[in-house]
């Protein structure tokens, strides 16, 4: 889409290694915020490769979709979609803290567009950025702004207590049913007393859908089954976060237009939601069962049932706080 990248305050390109085995550079913290990891993780993470699209194999991490270049666009695609859905960057009271200077974690920050933009608009708060494949820029970002190679379900490299707001963003697809409580648990450890947490998961049970995208999204059910998630995780994200030990557990669902009928935002989502499909080929080819064209041909046909049945995608928010004592 000509001219949409231009609106994104950072546009960042990712170094393409060529070679199938992929070795993640060594994070670099920037002198002010090396206090809030405990140490660089010294990890090296290999990326596979199949149907020509590169992705994570970081132990014990379940994540299905790419982190190669084309992933990323469609994640800063994913960005200015929720942004311009939401109205804002995010929902917790804590724009005050953040004008004045705190601690932000980013967990499974992507390309890192969020924490990018979010250093740039708060340049007195420091911002960490953590994920399993290291797809953030390394040479140009703010000074306030970090990133580091970790995976949320085991322990986090941080000491406890170390955040002020801790923000994780669509990262459902890579912690199964029966580690999100432990995940849950390893943020609420490194988030401060008073700190907020915010968690934004969309919904793939997609409302109003047609036969293509239900076909589409069953065999993504069936695969994702087998990974160890169940339906629904995101419905009762409160419930979690008050198992956990949060309070002031507050939420926000949102549902946003799958195509032009939805006009700008529901034409650039649509594109995203195109390209995820792409992206999850390696998983629903085979259980489909379909041929090369016959896949090509059920994604040329999802645009048109998108605006036909008018889908939308539900957003869920909640926000909480780590009890004050
Ligand atoms: C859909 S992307 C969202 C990225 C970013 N939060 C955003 O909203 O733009 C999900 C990200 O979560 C990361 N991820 C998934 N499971 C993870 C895990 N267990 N630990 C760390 N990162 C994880 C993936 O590598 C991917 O970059």
């Amino acid at each position: 889409m000509p001219g949409f990248f231009s609106r994104l305050k950072w546009t960042l390109s990712s170094k393409k290694p060529q070679n199938k085995e992929i070795k993640e550079e060594k994070p670099k913290l920037v002198s002010e915020t090396s206090d809030s990891a405990k140490s660089l993780p010294q990890i090296h993470t290999a990326s596979v490769y199949t149907y020509g699209r590169r992705f994570q194999a970081y132990k014990d991490c379940a994540y299905v979709l790419p982190n190669d270049d084309t992933e990323i666009d469609r994640l800063h695609l994913q960005h200015w979609i929720v942004k311009n859905a939401v109205g804002r960057n995010y929902s917790s009271p804590i724009e005050a803290e953040l004008e004045k200077g705190i601690k932000v974690l980013d967990a499974g920050c992507g390309g890192g567009t969020w924490t990018l933009e979010m250093a740039s608009a708060y340049p007195n708060s420091i911002f960490t950025g953590l994920d399993v494949s290291s797809t953030w820029p390394t040479e140009i970002r703010p000074h306030n702004c970090n990133f580091v190679v970790g995976n949320l379900v085991h322990e986090l490299p941080f000491d406890e207590n170390s955040f002020d707001f801790v923000y994780m963003r669509i990262v459902g697809m890579g912690i199964p049913n029966e580690q999100y409580a432990t995940v849950l648990s390893h943020l609420y450890k490194v988030l401060k007393p008073g700190g907020w947490i915010e968690l934004v998961e969309m919904d793939g049970e997609q409302v109003y859908r047609g036969q293509k995208t239900t076909l589409y999204w069953n065999a993504v059910q069936q695969y994702l089954k087998t990974r160890g998630f169940k339906d629904g995780i995101v419905r009762d994200i409160d419930l979690k976060l008050g198992d956990t030990g949060y309070v002031n557990i507050d939420g926000l669902r949102i549902r946003i237009p799958v195509g032009g009928w939805g006009g700008k935002l529901g034409e650039v989502f649509l594109e995203d939601i195109v390209s995820a499909y792409k992206s999850l080929r390696p998983v629903v080819q085979p259980i489909l069962k379909f041929s090369d064209e016959e896949f090509q041909e059920l994604l040329d046909n999802v645009p048109k049932e998108n605006n036909e049945v008018k889908q939308e995608v539900n957003l869920f928010m909640n926000w909480a706080q780590k009890p004050a004592n």
